[in-house]
């Protein structure tokens, strides 16, 4: 089968070439992020394979149809970038990756959690210049802090049991508690509790319309005094102009990102040539206490095997069965 496979860098296509190595399906990679006016380059395809920052709207879906296409293979796990009901009308088939490695985005948050405590981003800048002075990177023991989970499926329920590890007590809230976490010791609280009792708060549930700025100016204010946030998980899970003015008036402690409201226009890419256009982006990026990474905590050798293979398998669920074996549908959302 031909696939157009957009947003393409060249680690993916080394690990999807890797994946189909018996050439099953014919893999034409492009650069260009797919939206209404790159849909055309997927003429003569039957299937497209798209990321986390392509459009997935109405407007795209139509297009790709008008051209021939019947399936979307997410190679990512989040599909709130996915106009389902559109995609459904149209009889456009969606497939995803639901779990490749819950470790690789675990262990990052945890990456984020220990950098912005030990401020280990200004103590290699220090060090560099050959500053070795202490004064400002003071940090706390994790063991014994409180934890707030918010989301513990395949990612949360893992980056508990790293912060259990820690000798954290991990607070947690889901609208499905895991038994697993339970086992662990995890206490399941309401929203208000979890923000109210937590040193740090971490984002690991899906972006959907009732997740939208989750962390938004009310929620913030629930949070104690110099607490952390953390968000790997989307960008509008937190209302970012809110998180801003927490931080500048001290209320929020620090603030660790791998997920922006607004990565579109700006991950995945060098920019380091160009003027940064965002205001509010910007303005994060002057705070010493907010770390901010790409959107790179999928990114490790072993995820990107993962999400290959998988996507290839759904590809050749479509071709043989006519619906990926990781299928998406409009009741996800429901
Ligand atoms: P999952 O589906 O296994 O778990 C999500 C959990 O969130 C579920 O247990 C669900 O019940 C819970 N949930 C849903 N609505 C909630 C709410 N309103 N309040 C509290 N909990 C709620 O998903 P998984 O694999 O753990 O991924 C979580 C998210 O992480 C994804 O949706 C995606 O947005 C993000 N992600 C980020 C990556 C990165 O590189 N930064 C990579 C992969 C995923």
């Amino acid at each position: 089968m031909r696939v157009v496979v957009y947003s393409t860098r060249a680690y993916d296509r080394e690990s999807l070439t890797a994946a189909n190595a018996a050439g099953r399906h014919e893999l034409v990679f492009i650069g260009a992020a797919l939206d209404a006016t790159t849909a055309v380059a997927a003429t003569g395809a039957q299937a497209v394979c798209a990321f986390v920052n392509d459009r997935l709207d109405a407007p795209t879906l139509q297009a790709l149809h008008a051209v021939g296409v019947r399936f979307v293979a997410l190679r990512c796990a989040g599909f709130n970038h996915v106009d389902l009901a559109a995609a459904a009308a149209l009889g456009i088939a969606v497939g995803r990756v639901p779990e490749y490695s819950p470790h690789a985005v675990a262990e990052h948050t945890a990456a984020l959690v220990l950098t912005l405590n030990r401020k280990i981003h200004r103590a290699h800048n220090r060090v560099r210049e050959g500053n070795f002075a202490l004064e400002g990177l003071l940090g706390f023991d994790l063991h014994g802090r409180t934890v707030g989970v918010i989301g513990t499926g395949r990612i949360g329920a893992c980056f508990a049991r790293i912060m259990v590890g820690f000798g954290c007590r991990v607070l947690a809230r889901d609208l499905q508690p895991d038994a697993g976490c339970e086992a662990l010791g995890v206490r399941y609280v309401e929203l208000d509790e979890l923000l109210a009792h937590s040193d740090i708060v971490s984002l690991h549930c899906p972006l959907t319309p009732q997740t939208r700025h989750l962390i938004g100016a009310e929620a913030l204010a629930h949070m104690k005094r110099g607490a952390m946030l953390i968000n790997t998980g989307r960008g509008a899970l937190i209302d970012t102009r809110a998180v801003i003015r927490a931080l500048k008036s001290g209320h929020l402690g620090s603030l660790g990102l791998d997920v922006y409201e607004e990565e579109a226009d700006l991950f995945f890419r060098d920019l380091s040539d160009e003027v940064i256009r965002d205001d509010v982006f910007a303005r994060l990026l002057t705070f010493p206490n907010v770390v901010v990474t790409g959107h790179q905590a999928f990114f490790t050798a072993d995820a990107l095997a993962a999400i290959a293979h998988t996507t290839l398998d759904n590809l050749d669920g479509f071709e043989a069965e006519g619906h990926a074996r990781h299928p998406v549908s409009i009741e996800h959302t429901a």
